[in-house]
């Protein structure tokens, strides 16, 4: 496998990532009906991952690759998370926050990953788009750390003490 075939395969699983993440994102945002801060910022969240996708699709694409049907083994790895969080409860919405805190961060690694491996064949106009993307990311994931701390308060007050 050339160093060019790698980076079309790893963006493949970032493609499979950001799909298996909608996914995940949409069940969270019906479970913070009650949030409308972080209701909103998932609804956001979700938008830019669609986008992200279809960047990640592009770049694919450039590279002369085509992006598959098929769900990665990173894929599977957030049906893992997800089951944590799968029955409704006084601490649904902190299980949610844990899993999109982890999500987010998994995200940040793989684009870093990517981004050096665009630079390493040359294709610094990828680099630059997954440079965006991690922006996101990171952005989101800053996002989650600050709600953290309330979620935790919030569940512990529904349990009574
Ligand atoms: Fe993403």
């Amino acid at each position: 496998m050339s160093s060019r075939e790698h980076l079309i395969a790893w963006l493949n699983d970032a493609y499979a990532m950001e799909q298996a993440l909608e996914e995940t994102l949409q069940r969270h945002a019906k479970d913070a009906k009650d949030d409308q801060e972080v209701r909103s910022r998932i609804e956001r969240h979700i938008e830019e991952t669609r986008e992200q996708a279809e960047v990640v699709r592009g770049c694919v694409e450039s590279l002369g690759g085509s992006v598959s049907g098929a769900k990665s083994a990173l894929a599977g790895l957030f049906g893992t998370v997800q089951g944590m969080a799968n029955r409704p409860a006084q601490d649904t919405m902190l299980k949610n926050a844990l899993a999109d805190y982890a999500a987010e961060h998994f995200e940040i690694a793989s684009y870093r990953a990517l981004i050096q491996a665009a630079k390493e064949v040359g294709e610094e106009k990828i680099a630059a788009r997954l440079t965006d993307i991690l922006r996101q990311e990171e952005d989101m994931a800053r996002f989650l750390e600050e709600k953290l701390p309330g979620a935790v308060h919030s569940a512990l007050a529904k349990a009574g003490g």
